[in-house]
């Protein structure tokens, strides 16, 4: 049977401000590199994305700056596009969740549901904006928080203190939008209860067993705390309008942005489909067909999506097949490949404080294939990573340039010197020649491998492994000598080069694109099939990358370098842009437009206990023996700890936090006579004692005292 037809989707980006390399490397990147692979395999994959132009913070915005929420979405949906194509992010379809078929697509979608009776309809009160006749957002709401006391938390979760919460437990609540309190006022919405389907969607989930830990430890977080039933509407003037027709007054009433932009990825591939002339096509890669074949969903996202991914909208599809079972029904994802947050020179990306490198900046300053490079190298696939400009630069020019680069141009160059630009022919090749050759033929599949296993840094260490191969053998063999003493090793020293470089153009494709072309045509490499959308069959596939893709008589063009180094000034300019953004953000921030973190409270005390209580605690200092993350929880780091006189295993909610290996070693204090508690399937013996700073971060309490000695 023929491979089953695979749809990948790309988190939509929301159009309300520009990109950067965080995004990319969270969601773009990724599914690229592992498009690319596929075209190239020759696989039948669709790759589509698209703006997300509705909710309330798109409203707010508008609103804010006294224009139509349409301009804005108008004016990053072009520049969206334009970074994502100067990037050479390939999408077979780049849609918008403004556009008719959308609008239809997800209206139909709610449709089928509420008529299948699949949602809950409740009438609560929420907090309206009298003033600006608008009922508010959670995010929209402003007051202090009744857990830490800060005044500016959100009503829907505080940032100084991480709780999550609600509009109505805020102290002093005030619109965001005209500052006044807002009063509470009768609605009615549509709910989707999450709750009834989490057993279907949790044994559907254990048949999910490759997905990558980091997200099924968050689903499993999910469902141990239980899932409860979410709106899916929302009183805003902006979004896709509940359809008339349902039971309900659907006045002023939009579609939660959440509900529709999944549908957005339908929309954008029955849009495709269109343009292709084939107006069904999309089913294909949506529905299981007649014949039972499946066709391969994977939504690749950022961590914060998680939840909508792999728990709300396949709520809404499983919902949706058993609405109408007799219709065609809709795959679920096969995989959801979220990669965590990318940081920048060791802080957290954050727009509002200028701390970030936008994309359009950064192509005007380095070539695409470059900044692709340096993320694909450093992207989050397991855990947070640091993007910093000196690393970037160290890889740039450390690889890129002085192990690809220089390995193609010196095979290029020798050949166009030596034997004018013709290919030499291959006779009698030495055992260190068959050694190399042998290698070669299994680089297109271990590359591959790590592409189809999601593990795109791999990748990209192996297809640089190949350069090396190549770079080393080429050293090795010292042609410069054997042209003068053996003519026919150092031929079959060039042919065996030119060979590794032609596999080269073929199988950094997905990584270096643009390159890969230039360097296909210095080698004068005709019929490989393209990585772009719509890569037709043409002759050499990747496979083909294993073998001899060059005969011997064949002639180059001529070289040209591949990549140049980069300056320290260029790092430097980098750097400096980012730091006189980091400032002015923070001038702006001073002027009272934000909230700093140096301003932010401590955390209240606590209620008093009496000495009493207080001798219950048994603190002893204990040593870490050994500390890993927990099997199957993305935030829980599980520790040995030598508690002296005994040996136990503490689990700490502190991933993220600490790195593992620093822990160990280390005197740690421990209250050593809380009852054991187990946590997703590990018993924690004990409790360890961090200090929580005020931005929520935790640092572990040292001690000097040996192991099983009492701490008073
Ligand atoms: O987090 C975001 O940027 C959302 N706009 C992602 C939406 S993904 C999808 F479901 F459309
Ligand atoms: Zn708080």
């Amino acid at each position: 049977m023929a491979d089953a037809p695979i749809l990948v989707t790309a988190a939509l980006p929301y159009a309300n401000g520009p990109l950067h390399i965080g995004h990319i490397a969270g969601a773009y990147l990724p599914p690229d590199l592992y498009v690319r692979y596929q075209r190239l395999r020759g696989r039948d994959v669709a790759f589509i994305c698209g703006s997300d132009e509705h909710g309330a913070a798109i409203y707010m915005r508008a609103m804010q700056e006294g224009i139509d929420p349409q301009a804005i979405v108008d004016r990053y949906h072009g520049q969206i596009q334009e970074a994502f194509k100067g990037l050479g992010i390939a999408f077979d379809y780049y849609g918008r969740t403004t556009s008719d078929t959308h609008r239809e697509t997800s209206q139909e979608f709610f449709r089928v549901l509420e008529k299948a009776r699949i949602f809950n309809r409740k009438t609560l009160e929420q907090l309206y904006d009298a003033e600006a006749e608008l009922f508010l957002a959670d995010r929209f709401v402003r007051g202090t928080c009744p857990v830490c006391g800060y005044e500016d938390a959100y009503g829907d979760q505080c940032e100084n203190c991480g709780s999550s919460l609600s509009p109505s437990e805020l102290i002093n609540p005030k619109s965001a939008v005209s500052g006044t309190e807002p009063e509470s006022r009768e609605t009615t919405h549509w709910y989707l209860p999450l709750g009834n389907i989490q057993p279907q969607l949790e044994e559907w989930i254990a048949t999910r067993k490759d997905w990558k830990p980091n997200v099924r430890g968050q689903v499993g977080s999910w469902f141990n705390d239980g899932l409860s039933e979410r709106a899916m509407t929302r009183d805003l003037p902006w979004g896709v309008p509940v359809p008339e027709g349902v039971d309900g007054n659907v006045d002023g009433k939009v579609l939660y942005v959440w509900f529709d932009a999944p549908i957005g990825y339908i929309s954008a591939t029955k849009e495709w489909a269109e343009e292709q002339g084939d107006s069904d096509l999309w089913r294909r890669y949506w529905q299981i067909h007649e014949d039972g074949t499946e066709p391969t969903l994977l939504h690749f996202i950022g961590k914060d999506n998680i939840v909508f991914h792999t728990l709300i909208f396949p709520a809404l599809l499983m919902a949706h097949n058993e609405a109408d079972e007799s219709a065609p029904q809709w795959t679920l994802p096969a995989n959801v490949p979220a990669n965590e947050f990318l940081n920048l020179e060791g802080r957290k990306l954050s727009t509002s404080r200028g701390w970030a490198v936008w994309v359009h900046e950064a192509l005007e300053a380095f070539p695409a294939d470059v900044l692709r490079y340096g993320l694909a190298a450093t992207l989050p696939e397991t855990k947070d990573a640091d993007f910093s400009w000196g690393e970037f630069q160290a890889r740039v020019n450390g690889e890129l340039a002085d192990v690809l680069g220089n390995f193609v141009n010196r095979a290029l160059s020798f050949t166009w010197q030596f034997y004018e630009g013709i290919v030499p022919l291959l006779d009698e090749p030495n055992e260190e020649d068959q050694r190399v050759l042998e290698a070669l033929e299994e680089f297109p599949d271990r590359i591959g491998n790590a592409y189809e296993q999601f593990r795109m840094r791999e990748a990209v260490q192996e297809t640089m492994a190949l350069a090396r191969l190549g770079n080393k053998y080429f050293n090795d063999s010292e042609p410069w000598r054997t042209r003068e003493v053996n003519p026919q090793a150092c031929e079959n020293t060039i042919h065996i080069a030119l060979q590794i470089t032609a596999s080269l153009a073929v199988l950094m494709e997905p990584i270096l694109p643009h390159s890969a072309l230039l360097l296909r045509e210095m080698l004068n490499l005709e019929g490989v099939r393209s990585s772009e959308p719509g890569g037709q069959g043409a002759p050499i596939m990747w496979e083909d990358a294993a073998f001899r893709l060059l005969s011997p008589g064949h002639i180059l063009n001529e070289p040209a370098i591949l990549f140049e180094k980069i300056e320290d000034e260029a790092v430097e300019a980098q750097r400096n842009l980012l730091e006189e953004r980091a400032v002015a953000s923070e001038i702006v921030e001073d002027e009272g437009e934000a909230e700093e973190l140096e301003e932010a409270p401590f955390a209240p005390i606590a209620d008093t206990i009496t000495f009493d209580d207080f001798t219950k605690l048994d603190f002893r200092a204990g040593k870490v023996l050994a500390a890993e993350p927990h099997p199957n929880a993305d935030k829980l780091l599980r520790m040995d700890i030598d508690l002296g006189f005994e040996e136990r295993q503490i689990l700490a909610g502190v991933l993220g936090h600490v790195e593992p290996e620093d822990l160990v070693g280390k005197n740690v204090i421990v209250v050593a006579n809380l009852a054991p508690r187990t946590i997703r399937g590990l018993e924690s013996q004990g409790m360890l004692l961090f200090a929580e700073d005020r931005e929520g971060k935790f640092i572990p309490v040292l001690t000097e005292g040996e192991p099983g000695s009492t701490v008073k």
